[in-house]
């Protein structure tokens, strides 16, 4: 577990950065946080300080600003010694519509983090927050890194070009920077353009499921626990240098199967719509996480079961406040 270390988390207002910020702050580590709180969804600047106000303020500098312009990280100490950076306009379907913009945020924003780890001379790691988007529709499952890439999303191609990019750095400045392709995170705070948030909250609200294709689409749901998990050991791990992994569950269920779940644990009567298949999304995504167990030691935790009951109890409590 990182411990006393000088880490900076970019996106750190996000579902996953937010998780991230926490168990580094109660892990006695000296944060600086960067986020931009971009309008994709609301809530995310006071849901970030509901967790910082439970913590010390010497322990964390919060700059609430755009890494698009290089110039907010003049403003950060060149001694930190691990980044991770997580800041990217998310949403596979968002991306279709705004493929400028998701070029330009995701890829600029991670150029402009890379040259700042040039000049970082304690940098020990940067892990960057890549996607199982990257692959596309699968040639064979479960999907090992060596799986050709074929994405069919422009933000699933700002995370390829992304990990382009880290290996350049890598291999051209010796940037010790690791990638890690996330399957489907779920969890507290998920985010509300996400299946699970959204199906959940359709059915606290006693509405209607909207269904895209005919849910026979599997989805390898991993819980944000498990991700924060993978995060951390690739940054402790000199062996990840240059590297990419996929952090999944390995575990994958059709979207029909997560329905029927979701309504045995909300206890309700379902209510179903299906419509077209979206653009953009695939039809699989099965990890093989081989390679993160062997090198990382990295092992999910959290079975669907388990984590949806815990996303259900958050979801009921912010919904009834
Ligand atoms: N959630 C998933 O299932 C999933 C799957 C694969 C990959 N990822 C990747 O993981 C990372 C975190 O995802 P998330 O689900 O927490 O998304 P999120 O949208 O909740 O978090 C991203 C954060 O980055 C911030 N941000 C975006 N552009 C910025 C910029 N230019 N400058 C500063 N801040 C900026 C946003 O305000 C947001 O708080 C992203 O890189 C995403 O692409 C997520």
């Amino acid at each position: 577990m990182l411990t006393n270390k000088s880490i900076l988390i970019t996106g750190a207002g996000g579902f996953i950065g937010s998780h991230l910020t926490e168990t580094l702050l109660e892990n006695g580590n000296q944060l600086i946080l960067i986020d931009n709180f971009n309008d994709y969804y609301t809530g995310k600047e006071e849901q970030l300080n509901a967790i910082l106000n439970k913590y010390d303020s010497k322990n964390f500098r919060l700059i609430k600003g755009d890494l698009l312009h290089k110039k907010i990280l003049d403003g950060v100490n060149s001694n930190v010694e691990v980044i991770f950076h997580l800041a990217a306009q998310a949403g596979v379907r968002y991306s279709l519509n705004n493929a400028a913009e998701v070029a330009q945020n995701n890829i600029v924003s991670t150029v402009n983090i890379f040259e700042f780890g040039r000049i970082c001379n304690r940098i020990e790691k940067i892990v960057f927050a890549s996607s199982s988007s990257v692959y596309g529709n699968p040639i064979y499952t479960p999907l090992d890194e060596e799986h050709p890439k074929n994405p069919i999303s422009p933000y699933a191609v700002s995370k390829l070009c992304g990990e382009h990019y880290a290996d350049y750095y890598y291999r051209e400045y010796d940037l010790p920077i690791t990638s890690l392709r996330f399957y489907t995170v779920y969890g507290p705070r998920g985010r509300p353009d996400m299946a699970i948030r959204k199906f959940f909250e359709a059915i606290l609200k006693e509405k209607e499921i909207v269904i895209y294709g005919d849910g026979t689409q599997l989805r390898d749901f991993t819980h944000v626990s498990d991700i924060v998990n993978g995060l951390i050991l690739s940054a402790e791990k000199d062996n990840s240098n240059g590297q990419v992994f996929n952090l999944g569950c390995s575990n994958p269920i059709s979207v029909n199967d997560l329905v029927e779940k979701l309504y045995a644990i909300a206890q309700k009567t379902k209510k179903l719509k299906f419509v077209e298949k979206q653009k953009g999304d695939v039809d699989v995504t099965y990890s093989n996480t081989e390679k993160a167990k062997k090198l990382l030691a990295y092992v999910p935790k959290v079975q669907i079961d388990q984590g949806l009951k815990t996303q259900f109890e958050w979801q009921r409590k912010i919904l009834s406040n």
